[in-house]
């Protein structure tokens, strides 16, 4: 059965492009983001590389933890890095797990065989510092994932998890959030003192209580 959210975030050692690593250990209490990428030596995979390198102060800045899986192995990825650096301008800075036999990718749900029976699609699990699984993505192989996005949900994640509000359609870090139906207007007033717009009984928006 796929994973769900709130479920924890099944445990391996895996070998990576720094290391042995034993999953959670390596996570501590960080938060994590785990992508799959279909296979090495491809052109999507190698932009989203890259592109995560390039946005290594991003995941720092929000405590996040970012590990790549590709089915191939450690011999393929360590030929493949330079190319990624290369090509992007970038130092890969993070781990590449090299699952050649698939065992992230079978924990995870990560194949699709009606999409290919070998490679991944483009998974994207984040997982919180408790080990659960927060949230779950997935593109297929053509389609080379929004890291502006991933961020912004990231920033969406850590704020719904430290008070009670929710974030709109479109949100992004600054901007107003929705006060969660759980918590009453007359709770709202004194919990939210920036203020509490009501637009509707159920749709309550608040300043971003942490800025
Ligand atoms: C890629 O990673 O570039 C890719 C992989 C499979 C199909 C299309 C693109």
């Amino acid at each position: 059965m796929s994973l769900r959210l709130g479920d924890i975030a099944p445990n391996f050692t895996a070998d990576t492009t720094q290391g042995t690593i034993d999953f959670h250990e390596w996570l501590g209490t960080s938060w994590g983001m785990l992508f799959s990428h279909p296979a090495d030596f491809t052109p999507v995979c190698t932009t989203e590389l890259g592109k995560t390198a390039l946005l290594k102060d991003d995941f720092a800045k929000r405590g996040v933890k970012v590990i790549a899986v590709s089915v191939d192995d450690l011999d393929s990825h360590s030929k493949w890095v330079p190319d990624i650096e290369e090509v992007n301008g970038v130092t890969v800075n993070f781990p590449i797990i090299a699952d050649a036999d698939r065992n992230v990718a079978t924990l995870y749900d990560m194949i699709h065989p009606n999409a290919s029976e070998k490679a991944t699609v483009r998974s994207v699990f984040i997982i919180g510092p408790d080990k659960k699984i927060k949230l779950t993505l997935t593109y297929p192989a053509s389609t080379g994932r929004n890291f502006t996005e991933l961020l912004r949900v990231i920033d969406s994640l850590q704020l719904t998890s430290n008070y009670q509000v929710a974030t709109p359609a479109d949100w992004k870090e600054g901007e107003d959030t929705i006060v969660v139906p759980a918590v009453s207007t007359e709770d709202a007033i004194t919990k939210f003192p920036k203020g509490v717009r009501v637009v509707k009984p159920y749709l309550r928006y608040t300043p971003q209580p942490n800025k």
